[in-house]
């Protein structure tokens, strides 16, 4: 991790996504990534180094102006961006030059770095009691813009937010557009974290309030329309459609016929979880960890749904957690599903990658959502069978196969946020207080911000 630490004009400013001695696989992991960096963030919160969170929170802040607006586009403020790296201009001085997702390979906007941005610095606040940094005026704007941009009315009525395929970790195309449910997790969070954040003053109050409300509708809608056991299979499975008007049971008109095979045998009778995507005549069954875990993390879920989802684990371990924690999503698609819905995406074939490929940077979400919930056998399991792996194998970015038995075809080697999330787990098993990080009853800012 201290390699990998960036450097802008000798302050220290975030962290690489990799330093592979053989070079990165692709040339945009030499940028320190936002989403990265939170993983990293938490190590150094958990240190005490505050100055480079600060510097980072302070740097991604001064970047957003950098994003350009394209012929016919009206930029709205509050759009952070995915990377960042320095560079040195023809006089010989550091630069830093960000990336918007207008270079990065899926050219998506990244809808997720913002409100990573907004948690970070609630947590960096509430750790360091840097109160100067939150009542800084560009700090209090750019709270602002951020909750104005995610909670701007579109064309649609859910409490969700509507986004792009490859807008969040999974950032190429892999069927995620829609009402993909981590950026619906983030959304809470962000919402919860920018809404206590804000002066309260006359002029933020309408916003604060909407902020609130927005943020209660979503908490109902995805304990209760996310959620998937055995008895909401069986209602879905004998579901109504066709309905016309308000009040109806099947509210989205999800066809039976639309549920998977798989997941009739594979959910056991005591385990549940939040699916991958909602939205009109749509319901991706598939599991996603990051979605899932961060919802028990953030308190989202109701505590029998965060028990029934690591029972799901406990039952699935194999699926889930093979020989190397975790799978970023389940089951994979293979065939023509994968033609269809990734474009023929070699990188993203079956059982790799974004595609059920395994993820060592989900056991610091894994790690924190069991220890939450007191299963820390499984927090010890998951450890166990990740470390002395991913230090003979030198932190690879992700694994291949239905267990996850081997090294990414083109995966990094020294990924940083692999590193990061097992310092991080083993530091929360050792230090529970730590669990307190991103937990939302430490949301709250220590000392009130004052009005003015
Ligand atoms: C890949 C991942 C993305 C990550 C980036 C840098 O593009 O999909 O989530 O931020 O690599 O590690």
């Amino acid at each position: 991790m201290d390699n990998s630490i960036v450097r802008f004009r000798g302050k220290p400013v975030g962290t690489v996504a990799a330093r592979d001695p053989e070079g990165p696989v692709a040339e945009n992991y030499q940028d320190c990534f936002v989403r990265d960096f939170i993983v990293s963030a938490m190590v150094f919160l958990a240190d005490g180094n505050f100055e480079i969170v600060r510097n980072f929170l302070t740097t991604v802040l001064e970047l957003h102006s950098q994003r350009k607006a394209d012929a016919g586009h009206n930029l709205v403020s509050g759009v952070m961006p995915a990377s960042f790296r320095v560079i040195e201009n023809g006089n010989g001085e550091e630069e830093l030059y960000a990336d918007f997702g207008d270079k990065a390979i899926g050219r998506v906007t990244p809808v997720d770095s913002m409100m990573w941005w907004m948690i970070l610095l609630a947590e960096y606040v509430r750790v360091s009691g840097d109160q100067e940094l939150l009542e800084r005026q560009d700090v209090q704007e750019a709270i602002c813009h951020i909750l104005e941009l995610i909670l701007r009315e579109g064309f649609e009525d859910f409490p969700t937010l509507l986004v792009p395929d490859g807008s969040f970790m999974i950032d190429r195309r892999m069927g995620v557009h829609g009402h993909p449910l981590e950026i619906q997790v983030l959304l809470y969070a962000a919402l919860e974290v920018g809404r206590l954040m804000l002066k309260p003053n006359e002029n933020n109050r309408p916003l604060t309030k909407l902020a609130l409300e927005r943020r209660q509708s979503l908490r109902t809608y995805i304990r209760i329309f996310y959620w998937l056991d055995l008895e909401r299979l069986n209602e879905i499975h004998r579901f109504s459609t066709e309905e016309f008007g308000s009040g109806t049971l099947n509210m989205l008109n999800v066809y039976p016929e639309s549920i998977p095979d798989w997941v009739v045998d594979w959910l056991p009778e005591n385990a549940g979880y939040l699916v991958g995507n909602l939205g009109p005549g749509k319901m991706d069954f598939r599991f996603f960890a990051r979605g899932n875990l961060l919802a028990i993390a953030f308190g989202l879920v109701y505590k029998e749904q965060a028990n029934a989802i690591l029972n799901l684990y406990e039952a699935r371990w194999g699926d889930l957690m093979g020989e190397m924690p975790a799978k970023i999503c389940y089951p994979a698609y293979e065939g023509v599903e994968w033609k269809l819905i990734t474009g023929s995406d070699p990188k993203n074939v079956a059982w790799s990658y974004h595609n059920g490929g395994n993820w060592p940077v989900l056991l610091q979400s894994f790690v924190i959502a069991a220890a939450r919930m007191g299963r820390h056998d499984m927090a010890r399991r998951a450890i166990e069978t990740a470390a002395d792996r991913l230090v003979r194998d030198h932190w690879p970015e992700y694994y291949d196969g239905r267990a996850g038995r081997l090294i990414g075809r083109r995966a990094n080697r020294n990924q940083t946020w692999t590193a990061a999330a097992l310092i991080m787990a083993c530091k929360s098993l050792e230090d529970p207080s730590l669990l307190s990080l991103l937990a939302p009853e430490s949301w709250q800012p220590k000392k009130k911000v004052s009005n003015t």
